[in-house]
């Protein structure tokens, strides 16, 4: 099982104007894939603007676990990959950590394998639900050996001597679901079909089809997707350019908006459709931000943003929204508490569900610094304070959830009392270099 670190918690207090430009780590749904696919792929993946974030090394580790060869020279990551259908049974566990798409892509990828394959994680990722994956897994003749209790890890599977292809309609709004279903189809023959009622980041489709696979998507009148992979196909190595992760740059984001005075520029961030939902929220609650050098890179839209502090009001962000934000509505929270009224947050099942309960876990974080708030099943009300007066002073639980302490550490920049998080070690897993940036753009934190 994972080793814990012990805790470290972290205090952020009042700063002044935040200045500079700022780079943020490339994105991790990407970067999970790069090392995937790579490591799937014939010949060689080359790959810069990597995310080195733990969860993401960990998806490394599994595929040289299983043939792949991976190295870095410089600023780039080399794989040589083993070929579609190529993997080699794992002689130990495979480790995931923290990290949930890591582990439930690589249980699509390698379920259907005529092998044993064992998945282990850290307290966080042992308590989430696997069944969402295991479920169409079965369908597909995959035996789940073991597993503990509600399908949680650790989990061992067994594929059959040949996978059954099958039409799957994703039952929640679920890329992970979505990706491990069409990554099992590239091991299975004939067509698997994945059905995708809501549209969630398709970055498995669109890297898929870049390095060789026959994936092809129907959108019907309803705007559902229908998504048709055709297995036992060659796949390619391909280079790859990672844009920076729009999640991790949500974090200065509203850092500028919420610190009187600031005025930042964030460079090179993912303006994939299906990922910013934030930035389209901030901009109606009257975030000043300007999109500039909007470009495509490597099939990505990217663009730089420019951040200037501004005074935010409240708004009702529709459910629809969600698939675009989902990892967002925590730093969506920080930004809420010092806007005038209520922000109201709808469609947010899915935050029970991620490496921590993170409806639970915002809610209690901003009702210990003074935040006036209301935890619905699926919904989140923040009232928000402009200016921040009386605000802060509290410690927040953290639950090994990255994202909840990078919040609540930027919710602590513009809060008249210090915020501290109980811990901060889980930064490591999306966002090495947080602290650092933030303490560069002026942030007061330690
Ligand atoms: C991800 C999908 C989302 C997201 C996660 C990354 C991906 O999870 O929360 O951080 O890379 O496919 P779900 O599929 O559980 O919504």
């Amino acid at each position: 099982m994972t080793h814990a670190a012990p805790p470290r918690p972290a205090l952020a207090r009042r700063s002044q104007g935040l200045k500079g430009i700022a780079r943020v780590p490339g994105d991790k749904s990407i970067s999970h894939r790069s090392f995937m696919f790579g490591g799937l792929a014939s010949g060689e993946t080359r790959i810069t603007g990597l995310l080195e974030g733990e969860d993401v090394m960990r998806t490394g580790e599994a595929m040289k676990a299983m043939g792949a060869q991976i190295r870095k020279a410089g600023d780039e990551w080399i794989i040589q990959g083993v070929g579609n259908g190529c993997l080699l049974q794992p002689e130990g566990p495979l480790d995931f950590g923290n990290a949930g798409t890591g582990s439930r892509l690589t249980m699509g990828l390698v379920g259907v394998y005529d092998m044993e394959t064992t998945f282990i994680g850290d307290a966080s990722l042992s308590g989430r639900p696997m069944g969402r994956v295991l479920d169409p897994l079965r369908q597909m003749g995959v035996q789940i050996l073991k597993a503990a209790p509600g399908d949680r890890m650790p989990i061992t599977l067994r594929g059959p001597k040949h996978a059954a292809p099958i039409t799957y309609r994703v039952p929640m709004a679920s890329a992970q679901v979505k990706s491990a279903v069409l990554l099992a189809g590239l091991n299975t023959p004939g067509i698997t079909t994945v059905i995708e009622p809501v549209m969630t980041r398709d970055h498995t489709e669109k890297m898929l089809q870049g390095f060789g696979a026959n994936l092809t998507v129907d959108t019907d009148d309803a705007g559902v997707r229908h998504i048709f992979i055709e297995g036992q196909g060659k796949l390619t190595g391909q280079t790859i350019a990672v844009p920076g992760d729009p999640s991790s740059a949500g974090f200065p984001l509203v850092a500028a908006l919420i610190v009187p005075g600031s005025d930042i520029v964030i460079e090179n961030v993912l303006m994939n459709p299906t990922r910013t939902g934030l930035l389209l929220t901030l901009q109606e609650m009257g975030g000043n931000i300007e999109i500039l050098n909007p470009r495509n890179a490597g099939g990505e839209d990217v663009a730089d943003l420019r951040v200037r502090s501004s005074e935010l009001k409240g708004v009702a962000v529709p459910a629809s929204r969600a698939p675009s934000m989902i990892d967002e509505y925590p730093v969506l929270a920080a930004a809420a508490a010092f806007a005038e009224g209520e922000t109201l947050m709808q469609g947010l099942e899915e935050l029970r569900v991620k490496e921590s309960d993170r409806l639970a876990a915002v809610a209690r974080g901003l009702e210990a610094n003074g935040v006036d708030c209301t935890e619905g099943e699926a919904t989140l009300a923040v009232r928000g304070r402009p200016g921040g007066k009386g605000l802060g002073g509290g410690t927040v639980a953290t639950h090994l959830d990255h994202r909840i302490a990078m919040s609540f550490l930027i919710l602590g920049l513009a809060t008249e009392k210090p915020v501290t998080v109980d811990d901060a070690n889980m930064i490591a897993t999306s966002f090495p270099e947080f602290m650092g940036l933030m303490k560069e753009l002026g942030a007061e934190i330690e």
